[in-house]
């Protein structure tokens, strides 16, 4: 008969080195999990490039500047593939946003043939836009759009800033939702680099017919031709034409379109905030008055 005791040291000292096993076994699988190890995988994208938005933080707001010139380079290029179902273009016109005037709005939308209908015979027919009316989108329909793209679609940009990410990781993520440290600016991040990835695929690097080499895209293939080319899209406020300055601009234009009224809800916000840390020390000040006649 053994010891009793021998037999429970043996065996606590067995489960011991089962739970260091699998504690190591875990470890590795995070490890293998975890995108930074599998960064050396030539499909892995890489990680958008952190810009400076001047709508970021508490206090951002859009330049106006930019937004015109976004809204330029949208119209001239991104919009003969994607629509931006939710703009209207009185939206143009609107406070907090490029602020166009209200004649160059009408102007605008009379510039653009809108299918409406139907008329006392029965038929859909086309106008002159008006300010109330929406973009029109470039295709009819999903599946012409496919078609004329090879099979890919492009997504509608009215809410697409909002719609894209990417994680900055350990330790960003623990900051990135605490007041006054909050970055949101993800989608941005993301679209300004992925305008500016197209690069030359590596020899071992088989890129599809129809597709292109991105190295922000997910599987870095994407069936956006390349949108910009430096000069392509006229300033006449003097910036630089260049990808770089377009793929900014039309991103700033792009996460103005998904919230049009960030400038008010920060103001908002910052109001709020400075009436609670106000109103906290008058309730202080209103406490102690009320119990200082009151022995404790
Ligand atoms: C020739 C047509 C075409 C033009 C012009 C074009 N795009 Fe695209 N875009 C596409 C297609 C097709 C896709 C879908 C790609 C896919 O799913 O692989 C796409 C996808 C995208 C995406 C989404 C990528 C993702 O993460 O899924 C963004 C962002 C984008 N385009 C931005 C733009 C911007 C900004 C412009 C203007 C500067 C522009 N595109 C001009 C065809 C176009």
């Amino acid at each position: 008969m053994p010891d009793p005791r021998l037999t429970k040291n043996l065996s606590s000292g067995k489960s011991l080195l089962r739970r260091a096993a699998l504690a190591a076994a875990t470890l590795g699988l995070v490890a293998l999990s975890c995108p930074s190890a599998r960064a050396g995988s030539s499909h892995e994208e890489e990680k958008p490039e952190r810009q400076e938005w001047s709508f970021a933080g508490v206090m951002g707001r859009f330049d106006k500047a930019q937004l015109r010139r976004g809204f330029k380079v949208y119209k001239e290029v991104c919009s003969t593939c994607h629509s931006m179902k939710m703009l209207a273009f009185r939206n143009l016109g609107q406070p907090g946003g490029p602020e166009l005037s209200e004649k160059e709005v009408a102007d605008l939308a009379a510039s653009y043939k809108i299918k409406d209908g139907p008329n006392d015979s029965g038929e859909y027919f086309d106008r002159p836009g008006r300010p109330s009316d929406r973009f029109p989108p470039p295709f009819a329909n999903e599946q012409a759009a496919r078609a004329a793209m090879s099979g890919a679609y492009p997504p509608d940009m009215s809410v697409l800033v909002k719609a894209r990410g990417y994680h900055r990781g350990f330790p960003a993520f623990l900051f990135d939702g605490l007041p006054g440290f909050s970055y949101q600016e993800h989608g941005a991040d993301y679209i300004a680099s992925l305008l500016k990835g197209y690069k030359e695929a590596p020899a071992d690097f088989k890129v599809p017919d129809g597709q292109y080499y991105n190295v922000y895209m997910i599987g870095r293939r994407i069936g956006m031709p390349p949108p910009l080319s430096d000069g392509a899209v006229t300033y006449d406020d003097g910036t630089p034409q260049t990808v770089d300055q377009y793929a900014r601009d039309v991103t700033a234009f792009m996460a103005w379109v998904s919230e049009p009224s960030l400038e008010s809800r920060k103001k908002i916000g910052l109001g709020v905030i400075s009436f609670l840390i106000v109103f906290a020390g008058l309730l202080y000040f209103t406490k102690r008055k009320i119990w200082s006649d009151v022995a404790h």
